[in-house]
C-alpha cells in the first residue's frame, strides 16, 4: 500500500490558527466557515483532498461520540489521516502524571493539528501555548465547546434561513453546559437576536458569559418557567443536566428530570420553530417527539461533519 503521508513540514513562524474558544470566532469567521461547510455538504468543495498528506491527533480526556467521530470522519473525507487517543486520561502518559503541556508539546512534533477534549476549563488555551501546530478545542470541561456552537449556527441557518432576529431559548443546565455557553456568545455576534435563558435556580448561566453578553448589548431574558417560555420561541435548545459536573449525586438528583420535552410540551412550540439538543440526551427529550419535523437534533449532529471539515480545512490547509 502506498504511504500517502509526507514528513511533517518544517515549523514556520506563520501564526497558527487555533480555535480554543468563542473569543477566537468573530462574525466574519463564522460566515466563512459556514459557507465552506455548506460547500462541503453540497459536494462542491471536496476537491482533491485538501488535507492529503496531513495528520491529525484527536486527544480526548473525556468521553465523546459525536465530536470525536465527526472530526475523524471529517479528516478522512478531506484526504488526511488520524491518530486517536480516545481515553487519554488512562491510556496516555497522563496516567503516569505527565502534564498536558508536555503531552501536547510532544504530540505536536508528530502531527499537523490537534483536536483536544479535556475536563479543565482553559485546557485548550494552555495546549495552544504549548503546541507547534493548530489546536482545536473539542470542549474544555464546563467551559466552552466552540465547534459545537458553529454547527449549531449552521443548523439554525439551514433550518430557519437566518442567524439574526431570532428568539432562541437555551434550556436546562446552563451553569455547566459548555455548548449553550458558547452558543449564546456566538448568537450575540448577529443583530436582533433575543436570548431566553431557561434554567432552574442554581443552574443559571454564569456571570462570565452574562458579562460578555451585556458588553455587546445582547438582549437576555432569564426565567425558570420552561413551558411558559416555549410558545414565543423560534428555537428551543434543550440540554442535559450534566450529572458528571455536580459535587455529589444528591445534588444532581435535585435537578434530574426538571425540564422534559414531551409531546405535550412540544405542542407549545410554534409550528415554524425547531427543537435542538447537542446530544447525548438522557431523559430530557421524550423519544416520542423524534418523529416531529421540528425535532432537529439528529440533523444537527449530522451537520457536525460538514462544519468540522470546514474547521479542519481552515486550521490545517497549507
Ligand atoms: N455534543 C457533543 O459534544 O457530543 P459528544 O460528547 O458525544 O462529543
Amino acid at each position: 500500500m502506498r504511504d500517502t503521508l509526507t514528513a511533517p513540514p518544517a515549523r514556520t513562524r506563520v501564526p497558527l490558527r487555533h480555535l480554543t474558544g468563542p473569543h477566537a470566532i468573530d462574525r466574519a469567521l463564522i460566515e466563512q466557515l459556514l459557507a465552506r461547510a455548506a460547500g462541503f455538504e453540497k459536494g462542491t468543495e471536496s476537491g482533491a483532498g485538501p488535507l492529503q498528506g496531513r495528520l491529525l491527533a484527536t486527544v480526548f480526556y473525556e468521553p465523546s461520540t459525536r465530536t470525536r467521530f465527526s472530526f475523524e470522519a471529517a479528516m478522512h473525507r478531506l484526504g488526511g489521516q488520524v491518530l486517536s487517543a480516545e481515553n487519554a486520561t488512562r491510556a496516555s502518559s497522563a496516567a503516569k502524571g505527565e502534564s498536558l503541556e508536555d503531552a501536547i508539546q510532544v504530540i505536536s512534533g508528530y502531527v499537523d493539528g490537534i483536536v483536544l477534549r479535556h475536563p479543565e476549563v482553559g485546557a485548550a488555551e494552555r495546549a495552544a501555548h504549548a503546541a507547534q501546530v493548530p489546536v482545536i478545542s473539542a470542549g474544555d470541561g464546563p467551559g466552552h465547546h466552540p465547534t459545537q456552537a458553529l454547527l449549531d449556527l449552521y443548523t439554525i441557518k439551514k433550518e430557519l434561513g437566518r442567524l439574526d432576529h431570532l428568539r432562541v431559548g437555551l434550556a436546562g443546565d446552563l451553569r455547566h453546559g459548555r455548548t449553550v455557553r458558547s452558543l449564546a456568545l456566538l448568537l450575540s455576534r448577529f443583530s436582533g437576536n433575543q436570548l431566553v435563558l431557561i434554567a432552574p435556580p442554581g443552574l443559571g448561566m454564569r456571570e462570565d458569559v452574562l458579562g460578555s453578553l451585556g458588553q455587546v448589548g445582547q438582549v437576555v431574558e432569564e426565567t425558570a418557567d420552561f413551558t411558559g417560555a416555549i410558545p414565543r420561541l423560534d428555537v428551543l435548545y434543550q440540554t442535559r443536566i450534566q450529572a458528571e459536573r455536580f459535587a455529589s449525586p444528591q445534588e444532581y438528583e435535585r435537578y434530574r428530570g426538571i425540564y422534559v420535552v414531551t409531546a405535550e410540551v412540544l405542542g407549545r412550540l410554534p409550528e415554524h420553530a425547531i427543537l435542538m439538543h447537542p446530544l447525548p440526551r438522557v431523559a430530557e427529550i421524550d423519544p416520542v417527539v423524534d418523529a416531529d419535523p421540528r425535532a432537529a437534533y439528529f440533523r444537527q449532529a449530522r451537520n457536525g461533519l460538514w462544519v468540522r471539515m470546514a474547521v479542519l480545512d481552515w486550521a490545517m490547509a497549507r
